[in-house]
């Protein structure tokens, strides 16, 4: 029996076909996986990256509620008016913190990957209250009662212990401590807020949302909202890639 006579086994036998298709199609599943496991170089090395603090973390989970992913995707697409509009690609490392990632391919409004910085903190109040008033042909929907919303800091230390558990590598003084860190991000100047930037040097503490007297949701996402697109310096890749 010739190689090709004994293939019409095959293709006589639908189940034995399909097995087969499996087996293929599982063959080839392991040679492009299972190497992204153990390979040094999937997720690049960056200077910068750090995990989320409780009050970002609490923001990004207030970002995910509201279905912001619905309409904004969050990764900059190496090509040219990608690079000229948002800025750098996006890298990686970027996202080896997010869980769930936010990459999306949905773009109703922009991409938010680089907006970390773009605008005031004042602008993004009004913006988020009502995206008409300082956007004028804006479809985005308004969100006014995340201003109005105290922020619920009851379960943010079991927020951090989970990412902990899927490999965000906070430490237990940071895990036992993010019940006052979420606070603290968002009142400066006191000794809570020094205590926090020892545990994220390079976070920004803020009243974010322009009222001191409280922390609500909305100091939460605008803190979030500030921190996405900054941790790299992305400096020294422009010299390095040139790709702008
Ligand atoms: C129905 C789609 C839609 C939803 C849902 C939505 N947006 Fe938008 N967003 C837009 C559009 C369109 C724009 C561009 C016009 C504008 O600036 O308002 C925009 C703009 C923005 C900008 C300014 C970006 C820039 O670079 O100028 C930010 C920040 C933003 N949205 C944040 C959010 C957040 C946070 C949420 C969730 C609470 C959200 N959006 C939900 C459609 C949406």
């Amino acid at each position: 029996m010739s190689v090709w006579a004994k293939h019409q086994i095959l293709e006589k036998n639908s189940i034995i076909l399909l097995l087969g298709i499996l087996l293929m199609v599982a063959i080839g599943g392991l040679v492009e996986i299972a190497p992204l496991f153990y390979l040094k170089s999937t997720i690049e090395k960056t200077e910068g990256m750090r995990p989320y603090t409780p009050l970002e973390l609490a923001g990004r989970n207030i970002y995910i509620r509201e279905g912001c992913y619905l309409c904004h995707s969050q990764m900059v697409r190496p090509m040219r008016d990608e690079l000229e509009r948002y800025g750098h690609f996006s890298l990686a490392a970027e996202s080896m913190y997010d869980h769930p990632f936010q990459w999306g391919s949905k773009r109703t409004g922009p991409d938010l990957a680089r907006v970390g910085g773009k605008y005031s903190d004042d602008w993004h109040v009004g913006h988020l209250i009502d995206p008409r008033s300082v956007v004028p042909a804006s479809i985005m929907p308004g969100y006014p009662f995340l201003k109005e919303t105290k922020l619920n800091t009851r379960d943010i230390e079991g927020h951090l212990k989970t990412n902990k558990i899927i490999g965000v590598p906070y430490t237990e003084d940071q895990i036992g401590a993010a019940g006052q860190d979420i606070l603290a991000q968002a009142t400066p100047d006191t000794d809570a807020s020094d205590a926090f930037l020892e545990r994220y040097p390079t976070a920004i503490v803020r009243d974010f949302d322009g009222n001191p007297d409280e922390v609500t949701e909305m100091d939460a996402i605008v803190a979030y909202l500030q921190m996405l697109g900054t941790l790299v310096d992305f400096s020294i890749y422009d010299d390095k890639a040139n790709l702008r």
